[in-house]
């Protein structure tokens, strides 16, 4: 790929997504095209880049976006998070419920990709607040990718993406594919109906939701940003949790350099102090 074509679709990207692709990116970038000029039956990324040019209803810009992000994510990833929200959050939100007069537990999975984090979510919540009437709770979850998000609300995942939970847990929580779903997995549908997912650019406008969070999970998308972004989107989800709720971001993802109003919990796990309005 030349030096021009690969700063236009750098640009194009970071416009629509704010994905920050590096020079070192250059490789990755054309390997990922090579899927897009297949399927719109193109040989070179000159004619891709005219396409793009030329693609008034942003739908080819759909696919780029979803051919160029990354969307690796597995169950129970950065185990320590669902520990946390199962024994610290969920008790100390319990605990405070008629205070912050919140009629249900929030969260929200803020790039959920292929809904094994939503999911992991919902089985910890599942299993910290058992009684159906006790408090209700539910869990949205967004993501930049359409195809993701197809990917997530059918909830079916290859054994071997599974088979490394407990076994009591896939008993529980999964119905196992027979016939053409040999081989797969499905979320059992009580757990799915907790999800509401939904396609959001986290750096387009404002989040769609009126209930302020108890958790927000926003993990491994952050370092995908530059720096300004990154304060963007911090300050932007901050405004969306509930006075003493909780961001949860990856374990490589520091706020370190970023202005914000919360105060770091443990590495990775930040608070909203209660009191303070968002
Ligand atoms: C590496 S996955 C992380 C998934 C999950 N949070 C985890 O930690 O396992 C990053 C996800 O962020 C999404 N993403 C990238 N840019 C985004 C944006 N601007 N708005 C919303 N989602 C975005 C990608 O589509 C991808 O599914």
């Amino acid at each position: 790929m030349r030096e021009k074509e690969f700063e236009f679709i750098r640009t194009l990207v970071y416009e629509h997504s704010r994905i920050n692709l590096g020079p070192d990116k250059r490789e990755l970038v054309a390997a990922r095209l090579g899927k897009r000029l297949r399927a719109r039956q193109l040989t070179t990324v000159q004619d891709y880049c005219t396409l793009l040019q030329q693609d008034r209803d942003d739908e080819e810009l759909a696919h780029l976006i979803d051919a160029i992000s990354t969307n690796h994510t597995f169950f129970f990833r950065e185990n320590a998070h669902f520990d946390f929200v199962r024994t610290q959050i969920v008790p100390e939100m319990l605990a405070r419920r008629t205070q912050d007069r919140a009629p249900a537990f929030n969260a929200w999975s803020a790039a959920c990709s292929s809904g094994e984090e939503p999911y992991s979510l919902a089985i910890t919540l599942h299993e910290a607040l058992p009684e159906s009437g006790l408090w209700p709770w539910k869990i949205e979850a967004t993501d930049i990718s359409h195809r993701i998000l197809a990917k997530a609300r059918a909830g079916i995942y290859r054994s071997d993406v599974v088979e490394k939970l407990p076994p009591a847990m896939l008993k529980t929580y999964f119905q196992r594919g027979v016939g053409p779903q040999e081989g797969n997995y499905r979320i059992r549908p009580a757990i799915a109906a907790r999800v509401s997912y939904q396609h959001l650019n986290l750096l387009d406008g404002e989040p769609p939701f009126t209930a302020p969070f108890h958790v927000i999970f926003c993990r491994n998308v952050m370092i995908y940003f530059d720096r300004p972004t990154q304060e963007e989107l911090v300050n932007k989800l901050t405004r969306r949790l509930l006075p003493g709720g909780y961001l949860l971001v990856g374990h490589s993802e520091s706020l370190t350099g970023i202005r914000h109003r919360l105060q770091m919990v443990r590495p990775a796990i930040y608070r909203l102090p209660p009191g303070v309005t968002p």
